[in-house]
């Protein structure tokens, strides 16, 4: 079977290569992302892999169909770039790797919390400029501060267990909550709300979806604490950026740790460095002194790079071999 693998990088090549040995497939790897105009590049694969910011829309799910491609293979958890619709009317199934490390996206938050807190970004400055005062570095402790955890799925479960672990208290809001699973760890479900007045950080875990876009806006921030800390590992869309940098300005958000942002397409996992960038707010999060944006690197551990290649190899077999498709995104997800 011939996939060809779009957005991708050096490290996708070597852990593919290293991790696809024994599945024989004929995998052929792109930088370019997916959309419309660079489907072309499939012809003659029987799947396409695609990652993040690769952009799966009707336009080129048709182009792929036309192309003779018969699945979709996301190498990662979320499928919010692609149209399911379309892939359901163009009789695409298309998989996913639903769990690689939650373990690796939940340290990443914390990474980013602690990080923010501690002003850690800027002590590593001064101390290697000789600059030794601890002006401006004030944090606070964490133990018996409340964290808002919206969404309680696998990457949630295991940060809500480190936060436990440091001696906060943990407040969690999902539409479908697990109250099993709240009375063993030891937290409570709260109207979301009550999340955003009480929450000293608040970490975004759930899907992007139509009820979720832009959940956290005006609206929104106008409800949390003055001074929350808000940490986004989930998509970009989850946040206004506009509302957040108001927020910010205002002092109403103490600190932002940002792992997506919404417009990323454009610049993550890319180095821009010798360009002028032409995104003006994107350039306005980074003036923010408090505020730590990464390249979309939660999942990036060793452990997750490997659970990815090889869950997406075997979701590649299954259809190779015509199996059932265990990670199979259904239209109603
Ligand atoms: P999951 O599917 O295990 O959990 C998602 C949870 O969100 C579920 O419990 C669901 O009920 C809940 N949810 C759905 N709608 C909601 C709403 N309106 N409000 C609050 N909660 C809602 O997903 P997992 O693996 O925990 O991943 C969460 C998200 O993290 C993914 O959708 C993806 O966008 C993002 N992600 C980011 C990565 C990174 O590298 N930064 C890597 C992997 C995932």
């Amino acid at each position: 079977m011939k996939v060809t693998m779009f957005g991708t990088q050096p490290y996708d090549r070597e852990t593919f290569d290293r991790v696809g040995r024994d599945y024989g497939f004929g995998m052929v790897y792109h930088k370019s992302h997916l959309n419309a105009d660079s489907a072309v590049l499939a012809e003659g694969s029987d799947a396409v892999c695609i990652f993040v910011n690769d952009e799966a829309d009707a336009a080129a799910i048709a182009r792929l169909s036309n192309l003779g491609v018969r699945l979709i293979a996301l190498r990662c958890a979320g499928f919010n770039n692609v149209d399911l619709r379309a892939a359901a009317r163009f009789a695409i199934p298309v998989v996913r790797v639903p769990a690689y490390s939650p373990h690796a996206v939940a340290e990443h938050a914390v990474a980013l919390l602690l990080a923010l807190n501690r002003k850690i970004h800027r002590a590593y400055w001064r101390t290697r400029d000789g600059n030794f005062s601890l002006h401006g570095l004030l944090g606070y402790d964490l133990w018996g501060k409340t964290a808002g955890i919206v969404g309680t799925g696998r990457i949630a479960r295991c940060l809500i267990r480190i936060l436990l672990g440091f001696g906060m208290r943990v407040l969690a809001y999902d539409p479908c909550p697990d109250a099993a699973l709240a009375a063993s760890e030891g937290f409570d479900y709260v109207p979301l709300d009550e999340l955003y007045a009480r929450s000293d950080v608040i970490s975004l875990h759930c899907p992007l979806n139509d009820s979720t876009r832009y959940m956290i806006g005006d609206v929104a921030i106008a409800q949390m604490k003055p001074g929350v800390v808000l940490i986004n590992t989930g998509r970009g869309q989850l946040i206004h950026t506009e509302a957040l940098i108001d927020g910010l300005k205002e002092g109403r958000i103490g600190a932002a740790g940002l792992d997506v942002y919404e417009e990323e397409a454009a610049y993550f996992y890319e180095d821009t460095s010798d360009r002028i960038m032409d995104d003006d707010v994107l350039a306005r999060l980074l003036s923010f002194h408090n505020v730590i944006v990464t390249s979309h690197q939660g999942f990036f551990t060793r452990e997750a790079l490997d659970n990815i290649a090889r869950t997406t190899l075997d979701n590649l077999r299954e259809f190779a071999e015509g199996r059932p498709l265990t990670n199979r995104v259904l239209l109603e997800a």
